[in-house]
């Protein structure tokens, strides 16, 4: 990699290892193999507490206690109703749009909607926080079925993760599926500052409103080598072992990324999420009594670490979860997306609540005083 100098400035591509924010949401300690969310350890919250919690905690600085924790799904609850005018605009898109420039389409047109667009105060940015991530999730749970001509309601009794699971498989969820699920959907909530969480940093920065910056962080989320990897990665599990090592062999010998592995931060191991969803995709393969998804995960991963020195990430694990779960993987990406929208929202206040102006230089490599004239 090149590091180029700008005056006494060093130029780091990809910014890597570059802090660009303050903050006190969440760090990435490879040292610890840790994910410190608000000081907790993400693995064990996405173990032990509901994506609630873990919402409260990332968005008020503190976990919940049991009335607090109440009426904070209350409040969640309150907001998942999408006017109807959203889903006019959603179903006069043409229907192979994909799934993240449908959803990016219905957040930016749900601004319209919002009252307190406008109020940049820290309360209001909190309620529209809550806002968001209760109608993204409602939009991504029931974005296959306004297709068909309806959605599926939100029950009040069920946590907002278990309502996305039943909404995407129009039935009641098991208690192991909804636990492997909202598992995952934890997982994702929150990861400083990966492309699309600065990308909505930046954005805030111009103190424009939040829901502009989540909607710079959605097209961000939609690469493939962001979230857009979740999707990719399902390619493999198409295959048994044998198949799955040639496809792998066979792409890295054409020079191609393997998605759902590697990472800017982890350089060293697994990524300690895809650890966790990995302990869930051996269970879940054991319940169904059919290990082939597990073998070929292990395997590939093995390949990986010999041939590449590379590990998965989180996206490659959650990939064959989603699959056994039956989820259709074209709203991989945005379930993603949902879980990730309480993340970008804790930045967009945290960014807002102490602002300063995103405005880096650029390491100029053009031309210089040539005199005009019209060709
Ligand atoms: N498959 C094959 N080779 C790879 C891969 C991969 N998945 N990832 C990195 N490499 C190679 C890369 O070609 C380069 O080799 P060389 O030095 O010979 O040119 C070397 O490893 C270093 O790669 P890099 O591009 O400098 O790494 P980066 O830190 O810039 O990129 C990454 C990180 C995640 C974008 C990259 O590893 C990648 O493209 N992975 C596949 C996509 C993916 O899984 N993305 C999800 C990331 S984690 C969840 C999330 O945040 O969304």
């Amino acid at each position: 990699m090149s590091h180029s100098t700008s005056g006494t400035l060093p130029y780091v591509p990809g910014l890597e290892n570059i802090p660009a924010a303050e903050t006190t949401i969440s760090t990435i300690d490879t040292d610890a193999g840790k994910i410190w969310i608000r000081g907790f350890s993400l693995e064990e919250l996405a173990l032990q507490s509901t994506y609630e919690e873990v919402l409260y905690l990332l968005i008020h600085g503190r976990l919940p206690d049991a009335e607090t924790l109440s009426t904070f799904k209350q409040n969640i609850h309150e907001e998942w109703l999408i006017p109807q005018e959203i889903w006019d605009i959603i179903t006069t898109l043409p229907r192979d749009t994909h799934p993240m420039d449908v959803l990016r389409t219905a957040i930016s047109a749900l601004a319209g909607f919002d009252r307190e667009l406008d109020n940049q105060s820290h309360e209001a940015n909190i309620r529209k926080a809550v806002r968001l991530v209760a109608k993204t999730g409602f939009i991504v749970g029931n974005l296959e079925n306004i297709a068909s001509g309806g959605v599926m309601g939100f029950r009040r009794e069920l946590g907002h993760a278990a309502n996305i699971l039943q909404a995407i498989l129009g039935r009641t969820a098991e208690d192991y599926e909804v636990k492997a699920f909202e598992t995952a959907f934890i997982l994702y909530i929150e990861h400083e500052l990966a492309a699309s969480t600065f990308a909505s940093r930046v954005i805030a920065s111009t103190m424009t409103d939040i829901y502009g910056a989540v909607c710079g962080a959605l097209s961000a989320l939609k690469g493939p080598l962001h979230g857009g990897a979740n999707e990719k990665a399902l390619e493999i599990f198409q295959y048994d072992v044998a198949g799955a090592e040639k496809l792998v062999r066979d792409k890295l010998a054409a020079k191609e990324r393997i998605m759902g592995f590697g990472h800017r931060v982890y350089r060293r191991g697994i990524d300690p999420r895809a650890q966790v969803m990995k302990n869930i995709l051996a269970e879940l393969c054991k319940r169904h009594g059919d290990d082939r998804l597990y073998r070929v995960a292990v395997r590939v991963e093995e390949l990986m670490a010999s041939e590449k020195n590379l590990y998965p990430n989180l996206d490659f694990y959650v990939a064959p979860v989603y699959k056994i779960l039956g989820i259709p993987p074209k709203l991989f990406t945005p379930l993603f997306a949902a879980s990730r929208m309480a993340g970008w929202c804790a930045h967009v206040i945290e960014q807002q609540h102490d602002n300063r102006i995103f405005r880096p230089r650029a390491l100029y490599k053009g031309a210089r005083g040539i005199s005009y004239r019209r060709p």
